[in-house]
């Protein structure tokens, strides 16, 4: 049975795209942020496409371990670090490398009485105000885990930036000083840039850049898309024309009556909604691609449907394929006019949409 709702995930593209920040990195190393299903895009998949990034990162324990329990055997990080004994055994169990942001997290390592060790990638707050240890804690935290059987030599420091997307905020700049400033002379290796910072910010980009939404062909810099930055988007949203009607001139469509033809229309009915993380924020005007050519969303996006103004298009059949996002529609216009962000378009995508693999 073929699912009329489906995303085509592009592993060419998400290849092209890791060579790609590859080139923009300046040779450091790369963590594949793949947290959160992979922004979408399928957590296994995604990770067993990705051999040749240098390590991989995901937020919690659960996506850890549904890596290792697929077969991922490379160099993951777990980006929120643990949150309790049993997790730390977890992640060495699992051969995680941790980030400690806490003195609740530093006591459990303090605590751990067992053989393993691991690689720890030290987080500084250095005016994010989420996680991290602040500046006047570093020397101390930093002595304490160097003290430690359970934590390796080869420690990162590392920090997240707040705006990188905003080129002439003063903001990154304080950061990037404060952390240099903070870090200085201490032999580790470090690690700031998100996709943001590496496309934005080249100062950042240090011994290990971290992209997550970059290397799904996505740009995280406004007014700019991905292949303005040279990527390619990985994920191509789709679906079908599933009926066809006419509409009167003064008729309404779909719920509320949201659109009213202002001359006899042509009506396609597409099977995405809500239900597969279509946005109901997305209103009448909305592109949709039919055959190459935009075609405007017209009513509310309900659950299960679209509907779009096929009166200028009557070659349009039932059966034919709309894309929603992805080649020639980028997924960041899609966000900008659903008053969001890629980031929750593309994690959005629901359980219901199948996915297909290009390879
Ligand atoms: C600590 C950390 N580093 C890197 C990333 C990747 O960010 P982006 O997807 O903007 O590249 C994230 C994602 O939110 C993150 O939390």
């Amino acid at each position: 049975m073929t699912a009329l709702c489906r995303a085509t995930v592009d592993t060419v593209a998400l290849h092209y795209n890791l060579r790609r920040i590859r080139e923009l990195s300046g040779g450091a190393k790369v963590l594949a942020v793949i947290k959160a299903n992979a922004y979408g895009h399928g957590l296994v998949p995604v990770a067993k496409s990705l051999v040749d990034a240098d390590a991989l990162a995901v937020a919690r324990m659960e996506e850890a371990v549904a890596l290792r329990a697929a077969g991922v055997g490379q160099r993951l990080v777990l980006l929120e670090g643990v949150f309790n004994r049993s997790q730390l055994e977890l992640a060495a169990a699992n051969a995680c490398d941790l980030v400690v942001h806490s003195h609740e997290q530093l006591q459990l390592l303090e605590a751990f009485d067992r053989q393993s060790s691991f690689t720890v990638w030290l987080k500084l707050d250095t005016g994010m105000n989420r996680l991290g240890f602040r500046p006047e804690e570093f020397a101390g935290v930093l002595a304490r885990l160097r003290s430690l059987h359970a934590v390796r030599k080869d420690l990162v420091l590392m920090t997240h930036l707040a705006g990188a997307d905003e080129l002439t905020g003063q903001g990154t700049r304080a950061q990037l000083e404060l952390f240099e400033h903070t870090t200085r002379g201490v032999q580790a290796e470090r690690s700031i840039a998100n996709s943001a910072g590496l496309l934005a910010w080249p100062e950042s980009r240090a011994q290990w850049v971290r992209p997550g939404l970059a290397l799904f062909g996505v740009s995280p810099l406004p007014g700019k898309t991905g292949e303005e930055l040279g990527l390619k988007p990985v994920m191509h949203l789709g679906t079908e024309l599933i009926a066809i009607r006419k509409v009167a001139a003064g008729e309404a469509v779909g719920y509320g009556s949201a659109w009213r033809a202002n001359r006899d229309s042509s009506i396609g009915v597409a099977a995405i909604g809500y239900g597969d993380g279509y946005s109901r924020h997305l209103g009448n005007g909305t592109p949709v691609l039919l055959h190459g050519k935009r075609v405007p969303l017209v009513g509310r996006v309900s659950m299960d449907m679209i509907t779009v103004d096929l009166t200028d298009h009557p070659q349009a059949r039932v059966g034919d394929s709309l894309t929603l996002w992805g080649k020639g529609l980028p997924v960041e216009e899609i966000a900008q006019l659903a008053g969001t962000i890629p980031y929750e378009m593309l994690c959005g995508v629901t359980q219901r949409v199948s996915v297909e693999y290009l390879r």
